[in-house]
């Protein structure tokens, strides 16, 4: 191997142009291809902005000429020469009206030939990319997305920067708390038996700098979160996260506006229409059926219960006797794509959601098919169709549910299946909308009691104060979520600055005084020395970077992700420890148990 002697980079070798033809440039990276016609060799030099050909033909000097004939993919060279002009040009690659003929040539390192072939039409299964995910990183196209991530962060650090923002890092091994996802937990050496917790966000510290006087805080934080694995969920991921002092949920939603249309200006040179639409959570989850709409596209939900309120049809009547909703919707035009066994397959979809079914009537031009209409009296059957605008060509999906928001949810699903498979989900729109509003506490029935849908520190609207012991159930928080496409990207809330509620707010959760204050006792005394009234919110980045590349696989985004089983596979995280290391934490393993 040589060494790259007196030999410098000069240029990168994604960003020579036509016009830089007849420059002398020093260019470096790896060979991503070579080609021997005889007597005249192609090789395209890859780095990290981009690839370039490197030519070398009778007029390259002997011993260069020697060398490029031993140049295979992955090598890592050095090349000095001259940029030409290229006779067949290529649009393939941003560089492809030049070519370097080339006059020095150091080989820095060999290379093995790779376990799968680097390029972007790639045959090779993701695992195997992953496990060899240096390797799959030199693909352009997987390279580019880490690089534009990059650039995401620069875009939001100026941003942030001109708007009196400070980053601050928050501390990585804190206490464990409950609310929330299971923490990941890191045993102390020299507290044995105590254990950190890795943040699932930042959130307790953030709102501590606001009672520090930071005024606006930001951080590009690293979260961990002991989740089950979906596609839009890392274990680890990063958030933009940021807190501001004296101001309202309506100046944290316009700053916020503010930095997406930045992003989306600097990154895709999108202008983005500000204010962002708004929904109230109820609205949405009644008229989307989820609290995340994607607006791409109509077909939206309709409450119908008010037509069967005295039907004989006994789901609808069970739902209705027992508290919950009839929701139905019009797939207008559909029912010819629709077909008995396509709704048998969104049938699937809404009992994934908790349905018991999916009632379906399609109005084909041949005649009509109903699996329920036939219970229904003549004036119920005249008045469903009628709410739903119906005719000729449609077909009408209905979810009847004890539960409300488990009708609208399952209808939803199969709204967005619909969506989805039509093409009525384009993907060069851009809907962004806010969902404020959303309840304050949601009850679980596992555990008995209520739980902070948010977290334990949201605002309560103040129009519902008073209902905070009361009926629960009915308070709506000052949290508001950022949907973009059907995707939640970012959310957040104003916070509870007065002690004396947010004590209200503990019992509410079914906190002993005592319990409050062994998890948030430095919490709870910190709002008695003062606190601005604050508020904030975080964005997933990868949610984020996902949305503006287009990706719809979060690993694309993170340049060493895990899988499915929460694994690394590089690495081949997590992995066992030497008994040594367990003994001095003193832990002792009872796998039996598992
Ligand atoms: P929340 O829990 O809603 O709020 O998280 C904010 C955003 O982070 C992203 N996100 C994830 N991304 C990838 N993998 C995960 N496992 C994952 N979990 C969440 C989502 C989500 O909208 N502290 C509050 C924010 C605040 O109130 O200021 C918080 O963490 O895009």
């Amino acid at each position: 191997m040589e060494s790259m002697g007196t030999l410098r980079r000069t240029r990168y070798c994604g960003e020579v142009r036509l016009a830089d033809a007849g420059q002398e440039m020093t260019v470096c990276g790896s060979v991503a291809r070579s080609r021997d016609k005889g007597g005249i060799i192609f090789a395209d030099l890859r780095d990290t902005t981009g690839l370039l050909q490197m030519v070398f033909d009778e007029d390259t000097p002997k011993d260069v000429f020697a060398k490029a004939e031993s140049l295979k993919s992955e090598y890592i060279v050095v090349a000095r020469g001259v940029l030409r002009e290229r006779a067949a040009k290529t649009d393939k690659i941003a560089t492809g009206d030049v070519e370097l003929y080339v006059r020095e040539l150091r080989v820095l390192s060999a290379a093995e030939t790779p376990p799968f072939e680097i390029r972007d039409d790639v045959k090779a299964g993701e695992d195997l990319r992953l496990r060899y995910r240096y390797l799959d990183l030199r693909r352009p196209a997987a390279h580019e997305m880490i690089v534009q991530r990059s650039r995401v962060c620069q875009i939001v650090r100026s941003y942030m920067a001109a708007h009196h923002f400070t980053e601050i890092e928050t501390p990585c091994l804190i206490k464990s708390t409950p609310e929330g996802a299971r923490d990941y937990l890191v045993p102390s050496r020299v507290q044995p038996g105590h254990f950190y917790a890795l943040p699932q966000s930042p959130q307790l510290y953030k709102q501590l700098l606001m009672l520090s006087g930071f005024d606006r805080y930001y951080q590009i934080a690293r979260c961990f979160r002991d989740e089950d694995l979906r596609a839009d969920r890392q274990p680890e991921f990063t958030q933009i996260d940021l807190e501001m002092s004296f101001v309202d949920e309506n100046d944290i939603m316009t700053y916020n506006e503010g930095l997406i249309a930045e992003v989306w200006q600097q990154m895709l040179g999108i202008t983005l229409k500000t204010p962002f639409p708004r929904m109230p959570w109820h609205e949405a989850m009644g008229r989307y059926g989820s609290d995340k709409p994607d607006t791409r596209f109509g077909m939206e939900l309709q409450n119908v219960s008010g037509i069967f309120k005295t039907s004989e049809f006994k789901p609808f009547a069970a739902a209705l006797a027992g508290g919950g909703a009839v929701v139905a919707l019009n797939a207008r035009g559909l029912a010819e794509v629709l077909s008995r066994k396509k709704i048998d397959k969104l049938t699937e979809v809404a009992k994934t959601y908790g349905a018991k079914g999916l009632a379906y009537t399609r109005l084909t031009a041949e005649g009509e098919s109903s699996s329920f209409e036939k219970f229904l009296t003549a004036d119920e059957q005249a008045a469903f169709r009628n709410a739903l605008g119906a005719g000729t060509g449609d077909v009408l999906l209905v979810v009847s549910d004890t539960d409300w928001e488990r009708a609208c949810t399952a209808l939803g699903q199969v709204r967005l299946a619909i969506g989805r498979e039509q093409g009525m989900t384009d993907p060069k729109q851009f809907n962004f909308l806010w969902v404020t509003d959303f309840p304050l506490f949601e009850y679980s029935e596992t555990e008995g009691r209520y739980l902070a849908k948010h977290h334990p520190f949201t605002q309560p609207n103040a129009a519902d104060l008073d209902k905070v012991e009361t009926d629960p159930g009915a308070c709506r928080a000052v949290a508001y979520d950022i949907v973009l496409n059907g995707v939640e990207m970012g959310g957040g809330s104003m916070r509870i600055n007065d002690p004396a509620l947010q004590d209200r707010m503990f019992k509410a959760l079914g906190f002993t005084e005592e319990k409050a204050r062994q998890n948030f006792g430095f919490l709870m005394d910190a709002y008695r020395y003062g606190a601005p009234p604050h508020g904030g919110m975080a964005y997933g980045l990868e949610r984020m970077m996902m949305l503006l590349l287009g990706t719809d696989n979060m690993r694309d985004v993170i340049a060493f992700p895990k899988v499915q089983s929460a694994s690394e596979l590089m690495t081949g995280a997590p992995d066992t420890v030497d008994l040594g290391q367990l003994e001095e934490l003193s832990i002792a393993l009872d796998l039996k148990q598992k």
